[in-house]
C-alpha cells in the first residue's frame, strides 16, 4: 500500500490504460499493486461491455489475482500479446525503466518486450525528473551461481553494493522467485547508458535477467497524478 496520493495516481493511470483494451485482445499482464488496480478495472470493463479478452501472466500473483476476477489466462505461445500493461519502480528521464520490486522481472521482460504494444502505468512518485546518481537494480540469478555472480559484480566500477534479497516474512532465508531462482539487489552509481548496462549485466553467466528495461522502451507511459489526472509521455 502506498500513500493516498499515490493510490489516486495508480487509479488514474490504470483507468487510462483500460481505455486501450479492445474486444478479442490477448493481453500481457504485468505484476504489482498498480497492475492489480488495472486488473480490477479490466474485469469491470469485460463484464460491463460484454467483451472477451485473454491474458498471459508475468507472475503467480497476477495469475491468481486475475483468475479471482474471472479473467482467462492462456500460456504464452507463438502469438505475441496485443497489449502489455505493466508497472515500474522507476521511470528514468530517457524513458528506461527499473523494474523487479516484486521479483517478477524475468517474466515481465519476456511478456513486455515481445508484446505488440507495451504500456506502463505508474503514479507520479515513480518518475525521476533528473537522472539519479544511484539506482538499485535487481538481478534474477540461478542459486548455484549466486556467490560467483556477486563476486563478479563487485569487480565492476559502477557497482557499489550487492545484497541477496531476503524474504519479507512467512519464509526464512532469501526470496525465491516464481522460477526457483534468487534475487541479487545491486546498487549502481553513475550509469549513463542504460541500454549498455542492461546488456552488460545480462552477459554474466548465471544471471537470467535484470530489472533494467532500456532495450525496449515502452510505447506509452501513463503517469497518474495525485489529483487523479493522467499525463502521457
Ligand atoms: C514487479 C514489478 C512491478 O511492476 C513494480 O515493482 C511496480 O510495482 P507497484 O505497482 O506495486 O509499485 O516490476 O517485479
Amino acid at each position: 500500500m502506498g500513500s493516498r496520493a499515490s493510490e489516486a495516481g495508480k487509479l488514474a493511470a490504470a483507468k487510462a490504460a483500460v481505455e486501450l483494451v479492445k474486444d478479442g485482445m490477448l493481453l500481457g499482464l504485468g505484476s504489482g499493486s498498480t497492475v492489480r488496480v488495472f486488473i480490477d478495472l479490466l474485469a469491470e470493463k469485460v463484464q460491463k461491455e460484454n467483451i472477451s479478452v485473454t491474458f498471459c501472466s508475468t507472475s503467480l500473483d497476477t495469475s491468481f489475482y486475475a483468475a479471482s476476477k474471472g479473467l482467462r489466462e492462456v500460456p504464452l505461445g507463438e502469438d505475441p500479446p496485443d497489449l502489455a500493461v505493466d508497472g515500474a519502480d522507476l521511470v528514468l528521464p530517457d524513458r528506461s525503466l527499473i523494474k523487479g520490486g516484486g521479483a517478477a522481472h524475468l517474466r515481465e521482460k519476456v511478456v513486455d518486450y515481445f508484446s505488440k504494444e507495451f504500456v506502463v502505468i505508474v503514479d507520479e512518485t515513480k518518475v525521476a525528473k533528473t537522472a539519479p546518481a544511484v539506482v538499485s537494480v535487481p538481478l534474477e540469478v540461478h542459486p548455484m551461481a549466486a556467490r560467483q555472480v556477486a563476486r563478479r559484480l563487485r569487480e565492476l566500477a559502477e557497482v557499489k553494493d550487492v545484497r541477496v534479497r531476503a524474504s519479507g516474512g512467512g519464509k526464512l532465508g532469501p526470496v525465491v522467485t516464481d522460477n526457483g531462482n534468487i534475487v541479487l539487489d545491486v546498487v549502481l552509481e553513475g550509469v549513463v547508458d542504460w541500454r549498455e548496462e542492461e546488456v552488460r549485466l545480462k552477459l554474466i553467466p548465471g544471471v537470467f535477467e535484470n530489472g533494467i528495461f532500456a532495450l525496449r522502451r515502452p510505447d506509452k507511459i501513463l503517469i497518474g497524478t495525485t489529483s487523479g489526472t493522467t499525463l502521457f509521455i
